[in-house]
């Protein structure tokens, strides 16, 4: 089905929206874990890191299928608290994956209407990561279409922690008291704050597990797993997901 819908503020585009999906139902946030680069390049006899370029390249399909698709927000697991485990080489190719992707794709974000954002502690990247971010996030900062957010040294359990310790300071100056807080309050203190709960989680690469993924955030998510590593992940896989989505019943803990 070919459709107009605006491109930017000011342009019209034609997308392609493939028949089959239920175009009222689309997940509004979709959370992805890209896992596999690893063990792609190694299949191949590749070295690691041409895994994760594999995977930038997907990153870039996968962003225009979501905002063709009119999901609003794309939450990608990029780097963990846990990836600075990793070789030197790994962790400073993976730090500079944000700057090659926005080094060439910036225009056509902007371009896109999309709003890059971040969640994770990116105090603590390099500066020339941190400078590519913020330079994104500052010149898509007017757009209002789909979020891309990065999860960039991003770990739940400290997101957490940290949400307790910003609330039990308001408890320990008496701002607020103990009985008081909920769990409203609590999500108010994540870095997900402004962003709704994702409604489906995919993982690539066969693993299933959440790896300090968005551990509150997903408590009524979809999940959706594929024995396909990211650098092989594409379009037709995306809306699979997104099919099989909308083909499931969310309860939500009623009947
Ligand atoms: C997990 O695969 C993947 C990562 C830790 C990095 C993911 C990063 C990208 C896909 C590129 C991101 C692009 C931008 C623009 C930031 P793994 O290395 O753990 O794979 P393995 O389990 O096979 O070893």
């Amino acid at each position: 089905m070919q459709i107009k819908i605006p491109f930017t503020k000011s342009k019209v585009q034609t997308i392609n929206r493939p028949p089959g999906l239920d175009y009222d139902h689309i997940p509004k946030h979709v959370a992805i874990i890209m896992d596999g680069n690893g063990r792609w390049a190694k299949n191949r006899g590749m070295p690691r890191i041409a895994g994760h370029k594999e995977g930038m390249g997907v990153v870039k399909k996968i962003v225009r299928h979501a905002s063709d698709l009119g999901v609003q927000a794309l939450t990608l697991y990029a780097f963990s608290t846990e990836n600075w485990k990793r070789p030197k080489n790994e962790v400073e190719f993976l730090m500079k994956l944000p700057v090659d992707f926005l080094g060439t794709y910036l225009p056509e974000l902007i371009e896109r209407n999309v709003q890059v954002q971040t969640i994770g502690d990116v105090s603590l990247l390099p500066p020339h990561t941190r400078n590519a971010i913020e330079e994104a996030i500052e010149r898509t900062s007017e757009n209002d279409g789909l979020i891309l957010n990065f999860a960039l040294n991003y770990g739940s359990r400290y997101e957490m922690v940290n949400a307790v310790k910003e609330i039990a300071a308001k408890v320990e100056t008496g701002e607020i008291s103990a009985s008081e807080v909920t769990e409203e309050m609590f999500s108010s203190h994540l870095y997900t704050s402004d962003l709704l709960e994702p409604d489906l989680l995919i993982r690539t690469s066969g693993e299933q597990r959440l790896s300090n993924f968005l551990l509150w955030q997903l408590a009524y998510s979809e999940f959706w797993f594929t024995e396909v590593y990211w650098p092989d992940f594409d379009e037709a896989l995306f809306e699979k997901a997104l099919y099989d989505y909308q083909n499931r019943k969310r309860r939500y803990g009623g009947i």
